[in-house]
């Protein structure tokens, strides 16, 4: 039995779906009964349990551990749009930092046992002090969200040390998909490329194209989360392609792709540029590789390919006004 936060993400609903082909009983924590990604777990509806509590909330969530009394408890709650993370400080830093306090709090008061995933991520690196990075590279996040983050991380190495739970942190790279939200920078752009592929749009505006990630695809992703629970000891891993490529060589593939040029679309809004960057991330899985057997399925050409694809297919559904579960009602 599994308790995943965070269900109605992108990674929540990927999981899920891992999960219940597993043979788990998969109960899933949103913050209200409207939920905005609820279009992500609406072709699981009866398949999976849904429990009401939010991670600003400490009752909430002790009452929601409690209720349902799992083995396994993955944390993917967070708020994760690393500019609203600007915008409101205050509320990154409860949800996405002291979040993870009250989640540690509620599995240790209910049962120490559970085993406990921490969704962190490698923002934490931020102004990187090697390349790749990996487990040991120094943290250096850049962002209100990336601190938040790195309270998350050492939080659950805390409660690992001081209560001798079995509690995970997973430093994962990047990771996309179809189901990726619109304000991210991949979907931003393989939504906008098939909207200007179907002539709804002539313009697509971005910032900082020389930034560099180490994209994935995540159903790749929340197979490691998986796998680090299963393990005999906990223990922290990296998770990459170690691959790394530019926002601009993204957006060249992706208009490529649907055989459009790109520069006669892409305009940058300075606006759009962050007030500190993370200019390079590529990580180092191999402890992953070699003590979980993970690797990646999908390359950065495919994963570009994808997305492409599946938003000229989403946007005709739309067009022809077919209703589609891959995008929410308003794309
Ligand atoms: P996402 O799509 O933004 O999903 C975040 C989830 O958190 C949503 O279900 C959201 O639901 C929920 N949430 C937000 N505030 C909440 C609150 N106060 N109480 C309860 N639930 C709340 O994120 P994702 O891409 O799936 O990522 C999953 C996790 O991995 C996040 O922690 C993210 O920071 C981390 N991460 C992601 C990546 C990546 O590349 N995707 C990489 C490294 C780490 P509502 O907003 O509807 O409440
Ligand atoms: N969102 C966005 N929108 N980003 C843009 C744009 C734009 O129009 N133009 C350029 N970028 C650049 C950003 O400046 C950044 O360098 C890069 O594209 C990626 O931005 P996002 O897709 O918003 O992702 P992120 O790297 O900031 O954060 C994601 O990955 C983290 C893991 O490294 C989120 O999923 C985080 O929650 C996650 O922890």
């Amino acid at each position: 039995m599994a308790l995943v936060t965070g269900i109605t993400g992108q990674d929540g609903s990927f999981l899920a779906e891992l999960l219940l082909d597993k043979g788990y009983r998969v109960f899933g924590v949103v913050s209200s009964d409207d939920d905005a990604g609820s279009w992500r777990i609406a072709h699981l509806e009866g398949r999976i349990e849904l429990l009401t509590a939010d991670l600003a909330d400490l009752d909430s969530l002790v009452e929601a551990v409690g209720e349902c009394r799992p083995s396994e408890v993955y944390n993917l709650a967070a708020q994760s749009f690393v500019p609203a993370s600007w915008i409101d400080p205050l509320h990154t830093g409860n949800v996405t930092g002291l979040g993870v306090a009250r989640m540690l709090e509620a599995v240790r008061r209910i049962d120490p046992m559970i085993r406990f995933y921490q969704a962190s991520s490698s923002e934490m690196f931020g102004k990187v002090s090697e390349v790749p990075q990996n487990e040991s590279t120094p943290f250096y996040p850049r962002s209100p969200y990336g601190v938040a983050k790195v309270y998350g991380h050492y939080l659950t190495v805390n409660y690992r040390e001081s209560y001798g739970m079995f509690a995970v942190s997973g430093i994962l790279f990047n990771h996309e998909s179809h189901r990726r939200g619109l304000e991210f920078v991949t979907r931003k752009i393989s939504h906008g490329v098939a909207r200007i592929k179907h002539g709804l749009e002539d313009k697509l505006v971005l910032g900082n194209l020389d930034a560099r990630r180490d994209w994935g695809y995540a159903p790749d992703y929340v197979e490691a989360m998986w796998l680090m629970l299963q393990g005999d000891k906990p223990r922290d891993y990296v998770i990459a392609t170690g691959e790394t490529h530019s926002v601009r060589e993204f957006t060249e593939r992706a208009f490529e792709h649907a055989g459009l040029d790109w520069k006669d679309h892409v305009e940058i809004d300075k606006a759009l540029i962050r007030p500190a960057e993370v200019d390079l991330l590529v990580g180092d899985s191999s402890k992953a590789r070699a003590e979980l057997g993970w690797q990646p399925t999908v390359n950065f050409r495919e994963l570009v390919e994808l997305m492409v694809d599946a938003d000229i297919d989403a946007v005709a559904e739309e067009l022809g006004n077919r209703p589609s579960t891959q995008t929410p009602a308003s794309t």
